[in-house]
């Protein structure tokens, strides 16, 4: 089969590819190297740098393929503060030129979404028909709003042209190769352990999340893309393993052999006001129908596996 990866420079596309390969399928990357670098892109695979929102190297791009994995975004919460409409623009005429190309050729399609979509305060077991809380005007919800856009743009082409789609609502994945330019914590937290600088745990460290090795994501992209059953549907993927924020440095410290946290106010990082939810955890019960798959990895391998790879750039 040959497969199709947008955003196959970025951290989750080329794990992807990784797997795909190692599997003897013939794969091509589309990513325009905004954040992706080149040197992510697994040997074997042909690479084409453009941007989605072009539609002529999609159109070439999706026509050559039988499987399209759509992960190409605007992700991270400073590029998506330092260009808004940028994010706005990529990912959602991104998606719609893919999701298009897509359904001219009635293309099988695996679209990326996030957890995001849920909205602020969510605690959960989230389920995928619970209703979003985000807030249109909200600063800080531009990129889950353009998620939530691109998803209903894939369900409208699914009920009326019949586009093959599942869109993928990704819970906190973490692995090797993942920079922390994301604002996520356990990247963070591997950094700071590399340069021998306290970890940096906001608030008191009680919250609780769960973290999907990036392995066990792969897995269910996959086996959703060969489920027929899973198009038309959104589908959550993440892990019901909980963690307190505080026992996650705790595990980073062990296994880079010691160090000290330090505690920073939310109020410092985020502003007054700042609300961190207490929990947040995936229902993960669709995907397990669907599939039958379950996570197999523990967050304590993730963090070995970020200790282990080269550090990523922080684009
Ligand atoms: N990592 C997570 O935990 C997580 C959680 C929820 C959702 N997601 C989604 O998964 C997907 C991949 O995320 P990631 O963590 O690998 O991020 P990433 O930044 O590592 O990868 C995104 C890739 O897309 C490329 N890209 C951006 N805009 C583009 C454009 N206009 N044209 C072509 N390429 C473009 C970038 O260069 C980069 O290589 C995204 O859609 C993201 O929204 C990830």
């Amino acid at each position: 089969m040959r497969v199709l990866v947008t955003g196959g420079a970025g951290f989750l596309g080329s794990h992807l590819l990784r797997t795909l390969v190692a599997r003897g399928h013939e794969t091509v990357a589309l990513d325009d190297l905004s954040t992706g670098r080149r040197t992510n892109v697994p040997p074997g695979v042909s690479l084409v740098i453009a941007d989605v929102r072009e539609q002529g190297a999609v159109g070439e791009a999706v026509a050559s393929a039988d499987l399209v994995l759509h992960f190409a975004a605007a992700v991270g919460t400073r590029v998506v503060a330092q260009d808004p409409t940028g994010t706005w623009s990529r990912n959602v005429l991104g998606t719609a030129a893919v999701l298009e190309a897509c359904a001219l050729r009635g293309r099988r399609v695996v679209l990326a979404s996030s957890s995001e979509v849920y909205g602020p305060g969510r605690e959960g077991p989230l389920q995928e028909e619970d209703p979003s809380l985000l807030r249109p005007s909200g600063r800080r919800d531009v990129y889950a709003l353009s998620k939530a856009a691109g998803e209903a743009y894939a369900i409208a082409l699914h009920r009326t042209r019949r586009l093959p789609v599942t869109a993928v609502r990704l819970f906190n994945v973490v692995g090797a190769g993942q920079s922390d330019r994301y604002g996520m914590v356990l990247p963070r937290f591997v950094a700071a352990a590399r340069e021998g600088r306290p970890l940096p745990v906001f608030g008191d460290g009680t919250q609780r999340r769960c973290f999907l090795h990036v392995d066990d994501a792969v897995r269910a992209v996959l086996a959703l893309a060969e489920t027929p059953a899973s198009a038309g549907r959104v589908v959550n993927i993440g892990t019901r393993e909980e963690v307190a924020i505080l026992d996650l440095a705790k595990i980073v410290l062990e296994e880079a052999g010691g160090g000290s946290v330090e505690y920073i106010p939310f109020a410092r990082v985020y502003g007054e006001g700042f609300q961190d939810p207490q929990r947040r955890v995936p229902d993960v019960s669709l995907l397990a129908s669907l599939t039958g798959l379950a996570p197999r990895r523990r967050v304590r391998e993730a963090v070995r596996d970020l200790l282990a790879a080269v550090p990523a750039g922080n684009g």
